[in-house]
């Protein structure tokens, strides 16, 4: 497996989507005030919330946003920074990174920030489906030996603790909002008035309706493939929440809520985050 991962700055990511020479070269992206970004630990929905400010978007200014790069910030080749200034805006940028090592000119210019989260439990396991259904991305010989290298942090981005710590810290600041994926499944239009009225996007509640409709898991999983290539099915897999019983044992179960009060406790992300 190790050969699939290089460790930048302690923390392991993908050979096939990353390289040393890109975070090297992140800081020199140049955030405008008008940037979306769309921070998560993977798995947790980040291809989800895209979609719908994308469509919040267009529903907005009309214009299809036709994004020439690979949305994950952190993700291709070290020139994208400098072709990215010619983008039009608003910009949308995916992240998985920690909020500490996000590029310094997105926290200068306070851009607005999405961060989503979802149950560890169900993350694992979407994680875990990943690896083992995609092709060209390390398989693991069983859901057992994902938990424990999913425990320890060693998988792409790190540890999902790590990044909640982080993040938690920095919820409460004004330019900065929380969804969570279980509430986005339980009230998709709610949750979608209130992503629209943090960017401060102006729409009817039909508009919201008709996005709502068109972000459900049954629509985005059947327009997968033309949306997202090969990969479609794999990456809007299942969508539901609940998911982690059909494979943690009570002992992992055990060992996941206790990590969970371990690390997250004394922070505001522990009374939110449904586990
Ligand atoms: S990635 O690879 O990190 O970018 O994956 P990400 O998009 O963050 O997360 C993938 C999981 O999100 C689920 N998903 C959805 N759930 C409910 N409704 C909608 N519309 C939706 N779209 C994506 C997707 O199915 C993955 O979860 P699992 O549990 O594997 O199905």
């Amino acid at each position: 497996l190790s050969r699939l991962f290089f460790t930048y700055e302690g923390i392991p990511y993908p050979v096939t989507m990353c390289t040393s020479e890109t975070f090297q070269a992140l800081d020199t992206f140049e955030a405008r005030s008008d940037d979306i970004v769309l921070a998560s630990y993977p798995k947790c929905g980040s291809n989800w919330i895209l979609h719908i400010v994308s469509e919040l978007i267009f529903t907005v200014t009309k214009r299809r946003y036709e994004y020439p790069e690979f949305p994950v910030l952190e993700c291709g080749d070290s020139e994208k920074y400098e072709r990215m200034k010619q983008f039009p805006s608003p910009r949308i940028l995916t992240t998985h990174l920690h909020y500490d090592r996000l590029p310094w000119s997105i926290v200068k210019n306070k851009v607005k920030i999405l961060v989503i989260f979802r149950n560890p439990k169900d993350t694992a396991v979407s994680f875990f489906h990943f690896h083992n259904d995609v092709p060209d991305i390390p398989s693991y010989a069983s859901w057992d030996e994902f938990f424990k290298h999913f425990m320890k942090g060693q998988v792409s981005w790190g540890s999902y603790f790590d990044f909640a710590i982080n993040w938690s810290e920095h919820l409460d600041d004004e330019n900065v909002k929380l969804i969570l994926y279980e509430d986005l499944k339980e009230n998709l239009a709610t949750g979608i008035k209130q992503i629209a009225e943090f960017f401060k996007f102006s729409l009817t509640g039909e508009q919201i309706q008709t996005i709502s409709a068109g972000s459900t898991f049954q629509a985005m999983r059947e327009k997968s493939q033309e949306t997202h290539g090969a990969v479609g099915p794999f990456l809007f897999r299942k969508g539901e929440v609940g998911d982690w019983k059909n494979l943690f044992s009570e002992a992992q179960n055990q060992e996941m809520d206790a990590k969970f009060k371990e690390c997250l406790s004394g922070t505001s992300l522990r009374a939110k985050l449904k586990h």
